[in-house]
């Protein structure tokens, strides 16, 4: 039965170790924090967690920075403490899916290190270098205003070395068999952790063709059977959750026109043009991508979401959309990010506005897929712009009206919860919000389990009914 694949009617947290729960007061979110959470998620209604990278790394990108894949940062606890946890979700029927970065890793990892101090070690040739500076070396940056170029000088190699994005993500050479044999270590050393799966991170850097003399980089799809197979093989029911935003008309490469790739997909088209639909007040927008997006194999799934911890990418609208979105949800240059997208959190993207709220999650809770929601969403929780880049939308957990939201007993937490104004921790918390029947959190356990009563949006068809269009 194709009905029962467990990631077709799933409900998916995402959420980051570091500002979910801090167990030992020293500012920073915790395993322990979390396993005392987990009743929380638990009655929420929420079947699998996607949780953000938590392995040792110098934190320069939130993690996104790796320098050891087989480890957990000491900050967030011990592997034991990752084993707990991942056992205390699967008593309570939760899955947990892990961030798998492997397009680059950190510069201090030691096999960056190695690599660039002996140019005969066997690392070297596990990232990507130059002995002159490659000509297109101010093309394809991902942090365009931020980040300089996809080149970099290292002095210690005396060569350029390859960064699709910042330039202390030296990226792998992932086409070297050797590197495509330590990712697969990784993906089953945490299966053998417990963990269901992997929201593997930006999936069309990873499988692109890379070097100084590659012009047009190109996409080797096979290299996801590969993963997907070892996978299998592994462990039946592990799945990958592939974060690529490509365009319709190569969705069904990732997926593999027999379902023998990817599991799931984000569905950034309908994302966007969603966005395009609540800005305009138009749904064909929304429709378009929905049509355009249909085509899937039987086994795989959408991942539908709103918002994440990164900027809402308006990258693939058209201009004017893109224009009339920035004027409905983010109006003035600080709510704006890198020329093409939105960094605010949803609450405050509409106004608080609980009959808007409702609207957008009726939609993500019903739209063809698996529902992935933010952590703190189901509160309303707001951003803090102070903060740099995406980090505004990264703040502690608001867990009750204690100080710092309840979220740590430390006078200093690493990143300073939301305070104050109509989305401080004062108002907006879990505490409150569970003693209200009509609070956006019981609202969010009501439609979760509403979605859960109704599979047949996970994996039946649709149609769109057509309706008078009112203006
Ligand atoms: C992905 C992540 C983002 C990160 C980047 C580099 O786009 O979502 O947060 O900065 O990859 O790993
Ligand atoms: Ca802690």
């Amino acid at each position: 039965m194709i009905d029962d694949l467990w990631y077709k009617n799933a409900v998916i947290y995402c959420l980051s170790v570091g500002t979910y729960m801090d167990s030992n007061g020293d500012g920073i979110g915790d395993f322990k924090g979390l396993m005392r959470r987990l009743d929380y998620l638990h009655g929420l209604g929420i079947t699998a967690i996607w949780l953000m990278p938590f392995q040792v790394s110098p934190n320069r990108d939130d993690g996104y920075d790796v320098s050891d894949y087989y480890g957990v940062d000491p900050r967030y606890g011990t592997l034991g403490d990752f084993v707990e946890f991942t056992h205390g979700a699967k008593q309570r029927g939760i899955r947990v899916l892990i961030d798998l970065v492997v397009n680059h890793t950190s510069n201090q990892h030691p096999w960056f290190k190695e690599a660039r101090r002996d140019p005969n070690s066997k690392y070297r040739d596990w990232y990507i270098w130059s002995k002159k500076k490659p000509p297109r070396a101010n093309q394809g940056m991902v942090f365009p205003g931020v980040q300089k170029s996809t080149w970099s000088h290292d002095p210690e190699a005396k060569a350029w070395y390859f960064h699709r994005f910042y330039d202390f993500q030296p990226d792998l050479n992932t086409s070297n068999p050797e590197v495509q044999a330590e990712i697969l270590k990784i993906m089953g050393f945490w299966i053998q952790l417990g963990v269901s799966g992997f929201r593997m991170d930006a999936v069309p850097f990873v499988i692109s063709t890379k070097g100084a003399n590659v012009r047009k980089p190109e996409e080797q799809y096979d290299m996801l059977r590969f993963f997907r197979e070892f996978l299998q093989w592994r462990q039946g029911d592990c799945i990958v959750l592939a974060e690529a935003n490509v365009l319709p008309e190569t969705d069904m490469e990732y997926f593999g026109k027999d379902g023998e790739r990817m599991h799931m997909m984000f569905n950034f088209q309908v994302n966007q043009n969603l966005f395009a639909a609540l800005a305009s007040a138009d749904t064909r927008p929304l429709i378009k991508a929905m049509k355009a997006t249909k085509p899937r194999p039987a086994t795989a799934q959408w991942g539908v979401f709103l918002r994440n911890h990164d900027e809402l990418d308006l990258g693939r609208l058209s201009n004017q959309q893109r224009e009339q979105v920035f004027a409905a949800f983010a109006p003035t240059p600080d709510m704006q990010l890198y020329n093409r997208g939105i960094r605010r959190r949803l609450a405050p993207m509409l106004d608080g506005d609980r009959r808007r709220l409702e609207l957008a999650y009726s939609l993500l809770f019903t739209l063809p897929g698996t529902p992935v929601i933010r952590y703190g969403d189901e509160l309303g929780m707001g951003d803090d712009l102070k903060l740099p880049e995406r980090n505004c939308a990264r703040t502690p957990m608001q867990w009750s009206n204690e100080p710092h939201g309840g979220f740590t007993q430390s006078d200093k937490p690493h990143v300073p919860v939301i305070s104050g104004g109509p989305y401080g921790y004062e108002h907006i918390n879990a505490a409150i919000q569970r003693r209200h029947p009509d609070s956006l959190l019981n609202w969010t356990e009501r439609i979760i389990r509403m979605r859960k009563e109704v599979p047949e949006v996970g994996w039946g068809d649709f149609a769109i009914i057509p309706r008078l269009h009112v203006y």
